[in-house]
């Protein structure tokens, strides 16, 4: 089965796991929107790659915090496609710090952009999707530190926790209307995101990864197809994607 004749828009698609899932779903046959905050020229490539692919692409520049700019994002994907198919909700920041450290900012930009975030995209695009009664799926990306928790990371791992409760919440709401929403929990990702960490992090967790590797981007982005283009009896699901560091 492929994803020809569908629309997906994801957010934070500019770069890093963002950029490999649009490539991945455009791969497959799907039109793709992609959602970006700031970088023009990153962006122009994903979607110069995307047509490359033969189907069709559509920059969207928005910032998920707000829910009135993610609302103008959505009525341009209808606008341009005339459908939207399938939602990844992939755009996240970390701000990390003990919490006695912790600035009351870095809590509210995380929890503005990685688990409001998914709320206004989720809102946004909610009224549509029913309206087009043809079914649909919803993918956040959530992270391990959402179940596990992370030293350094109380913000960062409570939004991401919300987003997999709010996952499974909205999965029991919309089951009747044939709209599946999953949650994928990536480990240590070769990002932006972490490349950033401190060497001597980065290297005090390789010996707890079962697979001794970080997982490459596209590596997530295949969970994600795997959701996007079959899956249809699996709803409210968390999978990871961690190379083993759970075990
Ligand atoms: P990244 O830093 O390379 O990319 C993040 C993307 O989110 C960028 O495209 C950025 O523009 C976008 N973004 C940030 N704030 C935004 C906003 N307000 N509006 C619109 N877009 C915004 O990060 P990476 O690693 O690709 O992360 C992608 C997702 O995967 C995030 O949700 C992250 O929390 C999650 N994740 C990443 C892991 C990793 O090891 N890299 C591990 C677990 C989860």
């Amino acid at each position: 089965m492929t994803l020809h004749t569908k629309v997906a828009l994801v957010t934070g698609g500019s770069r890093g796991i963002g950029r490999e899932i649009v490539l991945a779903l455009a791969a497959a046959g799907a039109d793709v929107a992609i959602n970006y905050r700031k970088r023009d020229d990153d962006a122009k490539v994903v979607l110069n790659e995307v047509n490359k692919l033969g189907v069709k692409g559509l920059l969207c520049k928005a910032d998920v915090t707000q829910l009135q700019e993610c609302e103008k994002m959505v009525k341009a994907v209808l606008e341009h496609f005339g459908r939207i198919d399938i939602l990844i909700n992939n755009a996240g920041i970390r701000r990390d710090n003990i919490l006695a450290l912790m600035k009351t900012e870095d809590w509210e930009e995380v929890m503005d952009t990685n688990l409001k975030g998914v709320f206004n995209c989720c809102k946004a695009i909610m009224r549509p999707l029913l309206k087009q009664k043809s079914g649909g799926k919803i993918i956040n990306i959530a992270s391990m530190a959402g179940i596990y928790g992370n030293s350094g990371q109380t913000n960062y791992a409570a939004a991401k926790a919300g987003v997999i409760a709010f996952s499974k919440s909205l999965a029991k709401e919309l089951g009747r209307r044939k709209i599946t929403v999953n949650s994928i929990a990536p480990g240590f990702i070769q990002t932006d995101m972490t490349e950033s960490l401190p060497q001597q992090l980065r290297e005090s967790v390789l010996p707890r990864i079962a697979l001794e590797r970080f997982g490459k981007p596209e590596e997530v982005a295949e969970a994600v197809l795997f959701l996007a283009k079959s899956a249809n009896y699996i709803t409210g699901s968390v999978i990871t994607v961690d190379g083993g560091l759970s075990l």
